[in-house]
């Protein structure tokens, strides 16, 4: 099987090691004087390119945004919206999950997207939106 545009699903292995360095890549940029706890992501759209993200802390915490979230804004800003899979990577041994916030970010662009969490080690497990995100909103839903 394939996404809409031919990218092989399940991902390939060497897909996942890209996504995966990509996130952990961008994990170093992290902004996170705050909770100490620094997150990396990155997203793969259907012409095959990556954008990454990094989460960005803010003396006001309410302004802090999720590594999922800054790498999905900047890939809009860059005209893209057909995600295919995202990947989200930390420093930890734990393969985090998106927040609660960021499954209806990433719900809004693609009903039907692998997220794959990662620990430190490149350990990961894949989920899809849908698992993340039972009973999403959606306008699209509302009479
Ligand atoms: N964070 C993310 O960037 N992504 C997630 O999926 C979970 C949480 C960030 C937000 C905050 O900067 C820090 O991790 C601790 O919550």
């Amino acid at each position: 099987m394939t996404s809409k545009k031919g990218i092989a699903l399940p991902l390939t292995k060497q897909t996942i090691e890209t996504l995966l360095n990509a996130a952990q890549g961008a994990m170093k940029n992290a902004h996170a004087p705050y909770s100490n706890f620094q997150v990396g992501a990155s997203v793969i759209y259907e012409d095959g390119t990556i954008i990454t993200g990094c989460n960005v802390e803010n003396a006001s915490f309410g302004g802090t945004i999720c590594a999922e979230r800054t790498a999905i804004s900047a890939g809009v800003a860059q005209g893209r919206t057909d995600i295919v899979a995202i990947c989200v990577s930390n420093q930890t041994d734990t393969k985090i999950t998106p927040c609660g916030i960021c499954r209806q970010v990433i719900w809004e662009f693609s009903q039907d997207v692998p997220v794959i969490c990662s620990n430190k080690d490149g350990d990961y497990k894949v989920l899809t939106i849908e698992e993340l995100l039972p009973h999403a909103f959606d306008l699209k839903g509302v009479e």
